[in-house]
């Protein structure tokens, strides 16, 4: 049986869920195995395996940089590697998958599968995006589901797609990165910081953390300044006392998908 190799980076469960689904799906025909990124290398494994799957969420259109940073370190392995790109995002990126499968395809990758999929909002502190909870989720998921399925199928039959590489989608997606997102920008609209009079030093936005930004230092919460904008400690800290994007921290906070659909259809 063909070897499939997943990684992926997800900040609040979403891309981790649409990569378990998705490779649930793709078992049928392949030997699979999933990773969350971490420092770790993988150079040996990708080497081996017949096809990888990159899959993280959309950053202002463009991948986190972690992932990117994943791809960097694995450049020399993913050299003449089939790939699948998956991105998730909540409304729209343009070219996020093209995006990672553009620089995949510089260190000599081949990219036979892109594909977006929406995905509940993650951005709790910014009153003007929703953040659902429970069976709310559902209206999303639903077709998030069934565009899974479509998207394994054509994957076992080896019906190439890349979704996000036209011109079209490439113009919307330079706009939202230049445009919406410019990096200095980011830098500055988004700082995290924590509300010193909430805050009760429990640790667990440290603990979260999937960059070890955060650090517990004299019974304050600090930034070490490489924030990957994934949103965990602000979904997560059992005191609403982080925020990002927003001017005050989240009312409410997103709890990332759940299988509770699939349970209650069983
Ligand atoms: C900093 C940041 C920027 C985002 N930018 C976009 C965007 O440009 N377009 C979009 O549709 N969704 C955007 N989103 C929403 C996420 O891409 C979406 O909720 C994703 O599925 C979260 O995945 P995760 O739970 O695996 O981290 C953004 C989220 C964050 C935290």
């Amino acid at each position: 049986m063909k070897r499939l190799l997943a990684f992926y980076f997800s900040g609040t469960g979403n891309t981790r869920y649409v990569t378990q689904l998705l490779c649930r799906h793709l078992s049928a025909g392949y030997e699979v195995q999933t990773h969350e990124i971490s420092g770790a290398n993988h150079t040996e494994e990708i080497q081996k395996a017949d096809i990888v799957m990159l899959a993280f969420p959309v950053y202002g259109s463009a991948p986190p940089q972690p992932m990117r940073d994943f791809l960097y370190a694995h450049r020399r392995a993913v050299a003449g590697k089939e790939l699948i790109i998956v991105a998730t995002q909540y409304l729209f990126s343009g070219d996020g998958a093209a995006s990672l499968g553009r620089a995949a395809e510089k260190y000599g990758g081949i990219v036979s599968y892109a594909e977006h999929f929406r995905m509940p909002n993650n951005i709790s502190d910014c009153p003007m995006l929703a953040v659902r909870t429970g069976e709310a989720l559902w209206d999303i998921l639903t077709p998030t589901d069934r565009k899974i399925v479509r998207f394994a199928a054509r994957i076992l039959a080896g019906k190439k797609q890349r979704r996000g590489f036209n011109p079209v989608s490439r113009a919307v997606g330079y706009f939202s990165q230049r445009a919406l997102f410019r990096k200095h920008e980011q830098e500055k609209r988004m700082r995290l910081s924590v509300d010193a009079a909430r805050c009760i030093q429990c640790g667990a936005c440290v603990r979260a953390c999937p960059v070890n930004n955060l650090s517990l230092c004299g019974g304050e919460i600090k930034a070490a300044g490489k924030c990957a904008l994934c949103y965990r400690c602000v979904n997560l800290c059992p005191q609403k006392a982080l925020k990002l994007f927003g001017k005050n921290p989240p009312k409410v906070q997103y709890a990332g998908p759940t299988y509770m659909k699939n349970e209650k259809n069983t």
